[in-house]
């Protein structure tokens, strides 16, 4: 789903502050935008909201709504003249706590989730626990996500209830993954195991080998990645032999080369040392 404002310039009150915003603009993206922190554990600007997790509800109401008021999730609603949002009211923090509290029951074993579930005074579940904990997933699904707008869309939720769990086809190793680790990446409780090792990469219990930069040996991509990447982006294969800091340390020889000058090739190097990001990758908000 894409979303696109409507343009109208419309004013709203978030926690008591008069903020302005465009009319369909998702309130989560209003209220950050005034520095206003509203926790949001599915959503990433690498894709479209979602609605998942739910832990960005607030309470909205309207002057004109004689008391009334519901609870909406804030990626997704969007923006009305004269909304009053709240985002901490009791309601609120009631569901929020709910949310962990299940979460806990589900993940007794996560850092992520204990922490979290702490911040709303839950040290222990009231929920029954999960039989067998599992994998430290809260299924907010944004690594299933965030593979699908990559194109591979390699992984989805097997099973149902308690069961219920991101896998690939019959829970086995993904066929179409790639390797990218875009998934594990943005998984907000790390729960989505990455090592690597020798050049390869093992993710989703595949084994990828690792491209490694011709002139450095800096590993870079999965060999599949580069594969699908190239041929998506129209890239050709040459294009993987080096990584970032290399291509522009022979762009600046090259440069240097026609404009007859010399070049310290370290200070650049060093300089220009930031670290690889292949297409593929993406950067978590977190
Ligand atoms: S490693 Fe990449 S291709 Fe494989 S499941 Fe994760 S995001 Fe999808
Ligand atoms: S593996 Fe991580 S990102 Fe994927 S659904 Fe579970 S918690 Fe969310
Ligand atoms: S961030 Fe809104 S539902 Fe997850």
């Amino acid at each position: 789903m894409s979303h696109e404002p409507s343009g109208r310039v419309v004013k709203i009150e978030i926690d008591g502050r008069v903020v302005e915003a465009r009319t369909g603009e998702f309130l989560l993206a209003v209220a950050r935008r005034a520095g206003i922190d509203i926790p949001a554990i599915c959503q990433h600007e690498a894709v479209d909201p979602a609605g998942n997790c739910r832990m960005c509800l607030v309470e909205i109401t309207k002057a004109s709504w004689d008391g009334w008021s519901r609870l909406v999730t804030a990626c997704l609603y969007p923006t009305e003249q004269d909304l009053i949002v709240k985002t901490h009211s009791a309601p609120v923090i009631e569901a929020r706590t709910v949310l962990c509290d299940l979460w806990l029951a589900r993940c007794p074993d996560s850092a992520y989730v204990q922490k979290l579930a702490a911040e709303f005074g839950i040290e222990k579940t009231s929920y029954q626990p999960a039989a067998v904990p599992t994998d430290q997933c809260i299924l907010c699904g944004l690594c299933i996500r965030v593979c699908e707008k990559l194109g591979p869309a390699a992984i989805y939720t097997v099973n149902r209830g308690g069961r219920k769990k991101v896998a690939g086809p019959f829970e086995g190793p993904p066929p179409d993954c790639i390797g990218c680790a875009a998934c594990a990446e943005v998984c907000p409780t790390s729960c989505i195991t990455v090592a690597e090792r020798d050049g390869t990469r093992t993710i989703w219990d595949k084994e990828f080998q690792l491209l490694a930069c011709t002139t450095c040996g800096r590993t870079l991509v999965t060999i599949e990645e580069a594969r699908y990447f190239g041929r998506k982006g129209g890239l050709g294969e040459s294009y993987y032999q080096l990584c970032d800091r290399c291509k522009r340390l022979q762009t600046a020889q090259q440069a240097t080369k026609v404009a007859g000058l010399p070049l310290t090739v370290g200070g650049l190097g060093e300089a220009s040392g930031r670290p690889f990001r292949s297409p593929g990758s993406l950067t978590t908000s977190r």
